[in-house]
């Protein structure tokens, strides 16, 4: 990779810090004042008014710096230009459950995939101001110092979290076997409500890995780059390269991972699981 890259890719982690700690002060704007609550695609899936001007001030600082790049945001959908090898993947609010209920777990995730392939990642946590940056072969960083992931080698030491997505309730395929089977056989099966956050745990070495299905690119792409870059692996389920529009992410520190995934391959049904089989 040319330094010439590197610099480009400099570039943009500083266009999507800047519209992170913007976005940021929006949120913190709003928090336990929402006057607009709104359900989107499902019951319990929100919307307020704090995730749409995060958004639109997301845009502006995008529109500003690179407006011939492709957008694919949370609440907008697909905006500028179709045919560009940059996509920008944007959640304004990631964790508007928690949000919504004045719960302090949320944040803004920003990430940029080029040729499909997250390169640039930030996540920012308003509410314990912590801004996670990274870009390929840059590392990665949280408030500007440098993260890793856990050296944890064994599941039954591990620490891990996971999420249930919005269709759970009309699907069997909805990660509650997976989270029992897995809570009996680590230290713990973590739930944030935020999977932005969620990666980021894993890349600063907070937790050991994380699985999920049901995401969007915008919940995941930043958060890809910056597990990446801090040590760790991001693969499908089953160990194969990862599909950011397949929905579902294994995330480790990279030592877990080949346990975690079999794990999830042979999670027994939860019928059998409750009759102790
Ligand atoms: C949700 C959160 C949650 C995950 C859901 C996501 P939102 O995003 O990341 O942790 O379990 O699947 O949709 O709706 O808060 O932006
Ligand atoms: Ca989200
Ligand atoms: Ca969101």
């Amino acid at each position: 990779m040319t330094s010439n890259y590197s610099q480009q890719l400099q570039i943009f982690l500083d266009v999507a810090t800047e519209a992170a700690l913007a976005a940021g002060v929006i949120l913190q704007e709003n928090y336990r004042k929402l006057e607009h609550i709104e359900e989107k695609s499902r019951p319990g899936d929100l919307v307020t008014e704090a995730d749409k001007q995060a958004e639109a001030e997301i845009l502006k600082v995008l529109n500003r710096h690179v407006p011939h790049h492709q957008i694919l945001a949370e609440e907008s959908g697909k905006l500028g230009q179709t045919d560009s090898e940059y996509t920008w993947a944007i959640d304004p609010l990631d964790g508007t459950t928690n949000y919504a209920h004045g719960y302090p777990i949320s944040a803004i995730s920003i990430g940029l995939s080029i040729k499909g392939v997250p390169q640039v990642g930030v996540i920012y946590n308003p509410f314990r101001d912590e801004l996670f940056r990274a870009a390929r072969d840059l590392g990665a960083s949280c408030n500007r110092r440098p993260i890793r992931v856990s050296q944890t080698e064994e599941l039954s030491k591990s620490l891990l979290i996971t999420g249930f997505a919005y269709d759970r309730r009309e699907t069997t395929d909805n990660n509650y076997a997976e989270f029992c089977y897995l809570t009996h056989l680590t230290q713990g099966v973590r739930r944030s409500g935020s999977a932005a956050l969620d990666l980021t745990d894993v890349a600063c070495g907070r937790l050991d890995g994380y699985w999920e299905r049901g995401l969007k690119p915008w919940d995941i792409v930043a958060g890809i780059v910056l597990l990446e870059e801090a040590g760790g692996k991001v693969t499908a389920y089953d160990g194969s390269p990862m599909d950011i529009n397949s929905g579902r992410i294994l995330a480790t520190n990279g030592h877990i991972h080949p346990h975690l995934s079999k794990a999830l391959i042979e999670t027994p049904a939860l019928s059998e699981w409750e009759s102790g089989k």
